[in-house]
C-alpha cells in the first residue's frame, strides 16, 4: 500500500475524506481523518448554516468566517495533518471561500460542481496550496489542464474522478446518463493519467471517488490504476462526523432500495435517501420558505420557486430532522451498521500497512 503525495504534501495512506457540505464534514471529521494519516477535508458549502456566526441575515459574511473556524478546529485535532477544503464552483461566494481557505491554512483545495477554471489565479498568492479538481470525464480534466497550463503554467496537483453511478451528493452527469451501465470509472481514471503523461510528461495522481467502502474496494481501485481513493459515505456513521446522530442513524437504518436520485435546484442530480422526497418539497411550500441566502449562483428555487431550498433541506438533515431534511449519501450507505470511529475505519482499510509497520 503506497502513501499519497499531493503537491508538497504526503499522507501515510492513499485516502482523501470526501468533502460533505452543510457541515457533515466540518472540523471534527476532517481533523480526525488527518490525524489518522489521510487528507481531511472541511466542506465549505453551506458551512455558515448551524454556525453561531450566522444570524439569519449575514450568510455571505458568516460563510467564510465559519470555514476558517472549522479549519482552526481541524488543526487543533491534527496540528501537523494534511487538512484542506472542498469547494463547489457553483457557490455564489466561491471566490470568497477560496480566499478564506488560504487564510485558514488549507493545504489542499478540492473543487467540484463546476470546472474551477480560474483556481490557479485565485490561489496565486499561495502556490504551496495543492489544487485538485473533481471531474467525471477525461474531457473535463483536459479542459481544466489546458486552461491552467496555458493561462497560469500550472497543472492540477491531483485529480479526483467521481463516479456518477455510485457517489453521494451532487453528481456531474445528466440524470438520463446515470445508472445506464455506460460509464467506465476506471477507464476514465486511466485515460486521465495517460493524458497527463502523453501531453505534459507528468505523473499526476488520480483519485477514485464513489462506491468505495471497504479494504476490498480500496485494493480494487488501486489495482485498476488509481493512486488513491476519496471516501465520503463511509465516514458518516462515525462518532467524529459533524452531523447529528439522526443523520448517522438514517444511514444505518436505510435499505439499498431507499437510495436514489433527486433533482437539485442547482440543476444537477443528487444521490440521497429518497424516501422523504415529497416531504422535502412540501416543507418549503407549507412554511413559505423563500431564498434567504442566495448560496448558489444558479438555483431554480431562488429564481422561480421550483423544487426546494437545498441549503435549508441539507441543514435540517444535518441537525437531525431527517423527515423533512435531505440526506445525501452514496449507493453504499446502506452498508453502515453501527456508529464507529475514524480510527476503526483506518485500521480496517490499512490493516496490512499497520502490520508491516509493526513488523
Ligand atoms: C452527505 C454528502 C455530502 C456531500 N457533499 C459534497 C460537497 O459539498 N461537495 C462535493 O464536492 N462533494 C460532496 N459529496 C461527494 C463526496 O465528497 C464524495 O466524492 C462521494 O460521496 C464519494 O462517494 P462515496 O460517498 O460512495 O464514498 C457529498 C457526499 C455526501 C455523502
Amino acid at each position: 500500500m503506497q502513501s499519497l503525495r499531493i503537491g508538497e504534501y504526503t499522507v501515510a495512506y492513499p485516502l482523501i475524506q470526501g468533502g460533505m457540505g452543510v457541515r457533515i464534514s466540518g472540523g471534527s471529521l476532517a481533523g480526525h481523518v488527518a490525524r489518522c494519516g489521510g487528507v481531511g477535508l472541511v466542506a465549505a458549502a453551506g458551512i455558515a448554516m448551524n454556525s453561531p456566526l450566522y444570524k439569519g441575515n449575514n450568510y455571505m459574511q458568516a460563510d467564510p468566517a465559519a470555514l476558517k473556524e472549522e479549519l482552526r478546529k481541524a488543526y487543533e485535532i491534527a496540528p501537523n495533518g494534511v487538512i484542506g477544503v472542498n469547494l463547489m464552483v457553483a457557490l455564489s461566494d466561491f471566490e470568497a471561500l477560496v480566499a478564506a481557505s488560504l487564510e485558514g491554512g488549507a493545504k489542499v483545495i478540492v473543487c467540484g460542481a463546476g470546472l474551477p477554471m480560474t483556481l490557479p489565479e485565485l490561489t496565486a498568492s499561495a502556490p504551496q496550496v495543492a489544487i485538485v479538481p473533481i471531474v467525471s470525464s477525461v474531457r473535463a480534466a483536459q479542459l481544466i489542464a489546458k486552461k491552467w497550463w496555458k493561462g497560469y503554467g500550472r497543472l492540477p496537483d491531483a485529480v479526483v474522478v467521481e463516479d456518477p453511478d455510485t457517489a453521494g451528493g451532487h453528481l456531474g452527469e445528466k440524470l438520463e446518463n446515470i445508472g445506464t451501465g455506460d460509464y467506465d470509472h476506471y477507464g476514465t481514471i486511466r485515460g486521465i493519467k495517460e493524458f497527463f503523461v502523453v501531453e505534459y510528461g507528468k505523473e499526476v495522481p488520480v483519485i477514485a471517488a464513489g462506491g468505495i467502502w471497504d479494504r476490498e474496494d480500496l485494493l480494487h481501485a488501486l489495482a485498476q490504476g488509481a493512486d488513491g481513493v476519496q471516501m465520503a459515505s463511509r465516514f458518516v456513521a462515525t462518532e467524529e462526523c459533524d452531523a447529528d446522530e439522526n443523520f448517522k442513524r438514517a444511514y444505518i437504518d436505510c435499505r439499498k432500495e431507499d437510495i436514489g436520485l433527486i433533482m437539485s435546484p442547482a440543476g444537477l442530480p443528487g444521490r440521497a435517501i429518497v424516501l422523504n422526497r415529497d416531504d422535502i418539497v412540501a416543507h418549503d411550500r407549507t412554511h413559505g420558505i423563500a431564498c434567504s441566502t442566495g448560496c448558489l449562483k444558479k438555483c431554480t428555487y431562488k429564481e422561480s420557486g421550483e423544487r426546494f431550498c437545498i441549503v435549508r433541506a441539507l441543514d435540517r438533515a444535518q441537525r437531525g430532522d431527517v423527515e423533512t431534511g435531505l440526506v445525501f449519501c452514496g449507493t453504499n450507505a446502506w452498508k453502515a451498521d453501527r456508529i464507529g470511529t475514524v480510527r476503526e475505519i483506518f485500521d480496517e482499510l490499512f490493516a496490512e500497512k499497520e502490520a508491516e509497520m509493526a513488523a
